[in-house]
């Protein structure tokens, strides 16, 4: 089997790195990862165990046939690696292995094989092929996109299991997606624009924008017609009070760190993206536009 791994970073790389002894891989990483990954092996350390990895790891991608195609850049870069790579696509099952709403309607309009995929797993940077995977927060879910299950899902969902990464195949992807969409618009925005980590936002005032973020955003799911694992909004935000929050407690948000380095944040694939859908079924969105709008702020600040 065959799989190409594009725009592999924290989680590309660790991807890759337990694929590549069940599989052939090729991972597409900028010059530093792929020179680094070479040279000493991609080093994965943490909860998925202590080893050394030898892939292969370029900047660009070898002409073949591949089953899979693993897209693993931020949301941002989607559709630049669409457009980088959209020919070599071929036959292969494009599979997005990233946060927010919109990679697989980006990925559709290069292919009609589009695999959905969420993982709620921390993938931390100690290097540049030095990787430490932090939490493990549920299972990989992999679906046909927008909705279905077929044995290529099933394939997939397997060779990660066998890979030692959790994972299932489901016929509703984008349930998967919205709710962790969901978790990530409560809490990475705030917790980016107030400098805290997640369990500060249990905080009254914190806690009253999130409550409105994630208000908004069932009453756009109900619309778009996901059905979601906590089915009701006030449910849902018992569960991030008491379980989600606090097994994360001292986590500093992805976007955070984004702001903090300057770079450019997922913003537009979770707030921005409830905003837009919202608007779609003329339902005001007013707390996710608000915080939507201080990101972009903070993104046209650079890092000062
Ligand atoms: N990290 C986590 O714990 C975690 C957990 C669950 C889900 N996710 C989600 O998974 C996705 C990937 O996150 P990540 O943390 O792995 O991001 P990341 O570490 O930034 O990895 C993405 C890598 O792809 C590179 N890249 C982008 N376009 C490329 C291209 N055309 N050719 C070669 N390389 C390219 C990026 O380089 P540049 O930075 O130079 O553009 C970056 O090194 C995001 O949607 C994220 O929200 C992350």
């Amino acid at each position: 089997m065959k799989i190409a791994v594009l725009g592999a970073g924290a989680v590309g790389l660790s991807i890759a790195a337990r694929l590549s002894s069940l599989a052939e891989v090729h991972a597409v990483s900028r010059p530093q990862h792929a020179d680094a990954v070479t040279r000493l092996g991609l080093r994965l350390t943490g909860l998925w165990g202590d080893g050394t990895y030898f892939f292969p790891c370029t900047t660009g991608l070898p002409e073949a046939e591949y089953d899979y195609i693993l897209i693993t850049s931020k949301a941002t870069q989607t559709r630049d690696i669409c457009e980088q790579f959209g020919d070599r696509f071929g036959n292969a099952a494009v599979v997005s292995i990233q946060n927010g709403i919109g990679n697989e309607e980006i990925i559709s309009e290069y292919t009609n094989n589009v695999i959905g995929g969420m993982i709620i797993t921390g993938f931390e940077w100690r290097g540049d092929a030095d990787i430490q995977i932090s939490v493990i927060g549920g299972d990989a879910q992999f679906g046909l996109f927008p909705g279905g299950c077929d044995e290529r899902v099933t394939t997939l969902a397997r060779l990660f299991e066998e890979a030692g990464i959790v994972a299932t195949a489901t016929d509703s992807i984008r349930s998967a997606i919205w709710g962790k969409t969901i978790y990530n618009a409560a809490l990475n925005p705030l917790g980016a624009v107030m400098g805290v980590p997640y369990g500060a936002l249990l905080n009254p005032y914190a806690w009253e924008v999130i409550t409105d973020i994630v208000q908004e955003a069932y009453a756009v799911a109900g619309a778009e017609g996901i059905t979601l694992e906590h089915p009701e909004a006030d449910e849902y935000l018992d569960y991030l009070h008491n379980v989600q929050i606090p097994a994360t407690f001292s986590h500093y948000s992805s976007m955070h760190q984004a702001l903090s380095a300057g770079k450019r944040t997922e913003i537009s694939f979770m707030n921005g993206a409830l905003v837009t859908k919202g608007v779609a079924h003329s339902i005001p969105t007013p707390a996710n536009v608000f915080i939507t709008r201080l990101i972009r702020f903070r993104e046209t600040m650079g890092d000062s």
